[in-house]
């Protein structure tokens, strides 16, 4: 249901490849809220050609960028703010890949240009897209940035492998630059730790199906959707939130705090 919570604002939405991203469902729930924004997406990704309906449906317009690329970067900003007609008020970072996940390479079996290159796209695009913000003096005052993480940064998941890494240095950027974009701008950066979702990321990672199953059944709400996601990240955007920023928001229905649940206990009981 659409309360305009995002009338009037503009902004930047990475990462959304498919209609089970969780970027675009962001899309749809911040267009249904009345908020503007330009849609962008690794040119690689762009073939698939899906991200055309997401435009068409939203009104928006496509500027590919590889978020790793300062060049690509300064690139979407200007002309983001160009097509938008003024600076941003959002920007949602919903990026992640690995490539040792990818070539099914084991956590202790890394080939480090991977984990490089998985870093780099995973963690340090984040950075690189907050300094050309900034350096741009891209954002309103009392703007909004968001990333996507998941708990395997806190705790063990053996099969997120490296992207556990990735994800804990994506949250320690959110802080850091949180700090300076704060001060200098008044702009609030934070990262939202999500449930296990059904995306092409998610089911990338090994034994996806038991591991959405178990987080379901350990969280008191159950697992929290794409849609879930999107309507949290909406009220991030908003004018509600505006002294929330560095923070790691858990929204995982629960899970993160539940040391077990009675689901799992009879699973395990002999009886
Ligand atoms: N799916 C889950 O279980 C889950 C849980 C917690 C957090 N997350 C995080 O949510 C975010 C979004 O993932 P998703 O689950 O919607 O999957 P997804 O596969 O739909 O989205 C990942 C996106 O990253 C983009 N991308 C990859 N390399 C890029 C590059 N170099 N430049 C620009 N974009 C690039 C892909 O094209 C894709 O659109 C990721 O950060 C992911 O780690 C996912």
């Amino acid at each position: 249901m659409p309360y305009n919570l995002l009338k009037g604002k503009k902004g930047i939405i990475f990462g959304a490849l498919d209609e089970n991203s969780i970027a675009w469902k962001t899309a749809e729930r911040i267009h249904e809220e009345g908020g503007e924004f330009v849609l962008t997406n690794a040119p690689i990704a762009m073939r698939m050609g899906q991200i055309n309906q997401l435009a068409e449906k939203t009104g928006s317009q496509i500027i590919p960028a590889d978020a790793t690329n300062l060049e690509d970067l300064q690139n979407l900003v200007e002309k983001s703010m160009e097509i938008l007609g003024g600076k941003l008020d959002f920007v949602l970072h919903s990026i992640g890949m690995s490539v040792n996940v990818r070539k099914g390479r084991a956590y202790t079996d890394q080939k480090y240009d991977f984990t490089t290159k998985g870093w780099d796209v995973s963690a340090v695009s984040f950075h690189k897209v907050m300094q050309t913000l900034y350096q741009a003096e891209a954002m309103n005052d009392w703007g909004s940035i968001v990333a996507l993480t998941y708990m395997a940064a806190q705790r063990t998941f053996p099969d997120y492998n490296d992207m556990a890494d990735n994800k804990a240095y994506l949250e320690s950027i959110a802080r850091s630059f949180g700090y300076f974009f704060g001060k200098d701008k008044k702009v609030r950066v934070n990262t939202i730790s999500q449930s296990p979702t059904p995306t092409t990321a998610g089911q990338g990672v090994k034994g996806f199906g038991g591991f959405i199953s178990y987080a379901d059944k350990m969280s008191p709400l159950g697992n929290a959707t794409a849609l879930d996601c999107a309507n949290y990240t909406v009220s991030l955007f908003s004018d509600l939130t505006r002294k929330v920023t560095m923070q790691n928001l858990f929204h995982d229905g629960g899970f993160s705090n539940t040391g077990v649940s009675n689901e799992v206990i009879e699973k395990f009981s002999e009886e």
